[in-house]
């Protein structure tokens, strides 16, 4: 059961690659907006001007390989930004926000996939973010072999691949892994949904969660 906290809700997407984060996000946003909710969407990396710069650099096809605790402090840098000057001010406005990725992916990218133990990763969002998490994280399902041929389909050319869409197949299966574990560990934040239906099954199964969890509570 959520202890819906006094600010308004916050809602993450989490998932691999090509599962469908971005087109739920925006239905939920609509469907919200249609049931007189008014959401504020964001996503990670970026969501703040400073850390869409950080995301750039990240998401560079063309930079050398780093070790992933690298990639993990630019991250957190990125998330400490986006939620100081993004998410806290509109959650305390009263806002709803949903964001297109948050913790959970570091926790499967650079830990279960990319061997940053979990208890350091876990100390350094204690460090940084304190105990300030979503209320509710939608973690979309997907064979990895499906939605990196998903993404790769989105763009015209295989060169657009980004830097995290580039590494092999068992990176991300761990990575998937990672994923089913985190939402194991927390069903009373985490809901996992197949992702292979269609866009409109999907967030079928998406709206039914936020009933579920969040609207049969505010009221
Ligand atoms: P996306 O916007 O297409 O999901 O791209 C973001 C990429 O960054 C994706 O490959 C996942 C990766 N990523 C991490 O590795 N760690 C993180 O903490 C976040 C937020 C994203």
């Amino acid at each position: 059961m959520i202890d819906l906290p006094k600010r308004a809700p916050f809602i993450t997407f989490e998932g691999g690659e090509g599962a469908g984060k971005t087109t739920q996000t925006r239905q939920l946003a609509d469907r919200l907006a249609a049931a007189g909710i008014a959401c504020v969407v964001t996503r990670e990396p970026g969501g703040s001007p400073f850390a869409e710069e950080i995301r750039a650099l990240l998401l560079s096809g063309h930079l050398p390989t780093r070790g992933a605790m690298a990639d993990t402090l630019l991250f957190l840098a990125a998330r400490v930004d986006h939620v100081t000057e993004t998410i806290k001010p509109a959650l305390e406005a009263g806002q709803w926000v949903i964001s297109d990725r948050f913790a959970d992916s570091t926790f499967a990218y650079q830990g279960a996939a990319g061997g940053v133990p979990r208890a350091t990763l876990a100390e350094l969002h204690r460090l940084v973010l304190g105990d300030f998490r979503p209320d509710l994280t939608i973690t979309l399902d997907l064979p990895p072999e499906i939605g990196l041929a998903r993404a790769g389909a989105r763009r015209q050319t295989a060169s657009g691949a980004d830097h995290f869409e580039r590494r092999e197949l068992a990176y991300h299966e761990a990575l998937r892994q990672g994923f089913h574990a985190i939402a194991a560990a927390e069903a009373a934040r985490c809901v996992l949904i197949d992702a292979s239906g269609s866009p409109d099954e999907v967030a079928a199964h998406v709206w039914a969660a936020v009933e579920a969890r969040l609207l049969s509570k505010v009221g």
